[in-house]
């Protein structure tokens, strides 16, 4: 699916309809993927109060570094460091315990980077924050990146197995190594929700709008199709940033949760 997205009806395909406290403002987690710290600074204070939170990547933070987290402190409760880190387990939990004292509660490691590397990432997000006295962040990881399809998967990367076993096994992997939940598109959502339980969070990014362009993005769906197939929280980035008004795009985004 490359190019237009299909309407969330057409992709509904049985899902459960799963209900959470969280209302659609919560769920949804602006990726601020910028270059410039002033323009950063601005669409955070613009949108701080309407999303349920700000995510920094690399882009963004391999250029300002901590400081983009440090401005995100009581702009939205989740504070979400999408860094992917993928390295040897002690190099991995140094990076996790940089994160926690920079603000982030919200951490993502590559689930390809196997279970070592996972626990070390979980002992030393909860080893930093009882250090810090402050709530352990969440940890969750990446599965199958959105931007890849099962073609890719297999012939690129070479992992030749049906997409969606891949991503529900290393759900369940980060899930044995006490990670809080993963990071996958909402077209494995409800698959991953019935294999991993209702406690386990799931986030799903390649989000947009019916219609709308996908970009380099290949496993996409609307925030309404992810939200009934199991997501809680939703990532948008170039929908919202792009915008001509940032605001009105959340404020959409969010009604048609709602
Ligand atoms: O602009 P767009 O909405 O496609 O941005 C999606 C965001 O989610 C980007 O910041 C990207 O780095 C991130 N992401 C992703 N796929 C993953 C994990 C994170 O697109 N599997």
């Amino acid at each position: 699916m490359r190019g237009e997205v299909r309407e969330a009806a057409e992709q509904e395909k049985g899902g459960q309809n799963r209900r959470s406290a969280l209302c659609g403002k919560d769920r949804l987690i602006a990726a601020l993927d910028v270059d410039d710290l002033g323009r950063y600074k601005e669409l955070v204070r613009t949108l701080s109060g309407a999303v349920g939170g700000f995510k920094v990547g690399m882009r963004l933070y391999y250029r300002v570094g901590p400081e983009a987290l440090a401005f995100l402190r009581g702009m939205a409760p989740v504070i979400f460091a999408d860094l992917k880190l993928h390295d040897i387990p002690s190099t991995v939990g140094g990076g996790v315990r940089a994160l926690v004292a920079h603000g982030a509660t919200l951490i993502n490691v590559h689930a390809a980077g196997g279970k070592d590397m996972m626990r070390a990432a979980r002992e030393a997000a909860a080893a930093e924050a009882d250090r810090l006295g402050v709530t352990p962040p969440k940890l969750v990881a990446v599965t199958v990146l959105t931007s890849l399809d099962e073609e890719a998967l297999a012939n690129q990367i070479g992992i030749r197995e049906p997409l969606q076993a891949r991503v529900i096994a290393w759900a369940r992997m980060a899930q044995e190594c006490g990670l809080d939940g993963v990071v996958a598109s909402s077209l494995e959502a409800a698959a991953i929700r019935k294999a991993c339980g209702p406690g386990f969070v799931i986030i799903t990014p390649g989000i947009r709008m019916p219609g709308s362009h996908a970009g380099d993005q290949r496993r996409v769906a609307t925030p309404a199709h992810a939200v009934r197939e199991g997501a809680d929280y939703i990532v948008v980035g170039r929908p919202v940033v792009e915008a001509e008004d940032p605001a009105r795009a959340v404020k959409e985004i969010v009604d048609s949760l709602e």
